[in-house]
């Protein structure tokens, strides 16, 4: 269920969007900001904010990749996987990571600390390989450097 601060934050992004279902991937994002993903009966509960079906909002959030309709852990990494990436290094990039973490792309960490998923590109080609920690991009991946990335996020 919805918190009422919740609804409120929602509410008022509807009257900044000037048009409720203007405001739908935001009503998400407040929802995922303080639970960390959306559930089923959240998205059903900002559906009815937004005035949208379900279903419709269902598919909006499972098109945007920054929405997390399964529980993720406290720190996202979004690896890109588009092709300038992948001419650029995205396979040691990817090997690294799950080796260090101990999981695959789609998986959590046993402590809950990390996940990593594959993302689109990421706007970051010119610095391929890139992948986004939380809200932040990191480029020239090499495993060093990812290494010291992650060290930043406890
Ligand atoms: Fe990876 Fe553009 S292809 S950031």
């Amino acid at each position: 269920m919805l918190t009422e601060s919740e609804k409120e934050e929602i509410a008022e992004e509807v009257k900044r969007a000037g048009h409720a279902r203007a405001a739908c991937v935001d009503a998400l994002r407040i929802v995922q900001r303080r639970r960390g993903w959306v559930c089923d009966e959240a998205l059903r509960e900002v559906a009815a904010l937004v005035d949208m079906t379900p279903a419709e909002l269902d598919s909006v959030a499972t098109f945007y990749s920054l929405i997390y309709r399964k529980p993720v852990g406290r720190h996202v990494i979004l690896l890109c996987d588009s092709v300038v990436c992948w001419v650029m290094g995205h396979e040691t990039a990817l090997e690294h990571l799950t080796r260090r973490l101990g999981i695959t792309l789609g998986e959590t960490t046993a402590d809950g600390r990390f996940t990593i998923l594959p993302t689109a590109c990421l706007g970051a080609c010119d610095r391929a390989p890139a992948m986004m920690v939380d809200e932040e991009i990191h480029g020239d991946l090499t495993p060093e450097k990812i290494d010291r990335i992650l060290e930043q996020y406890r």
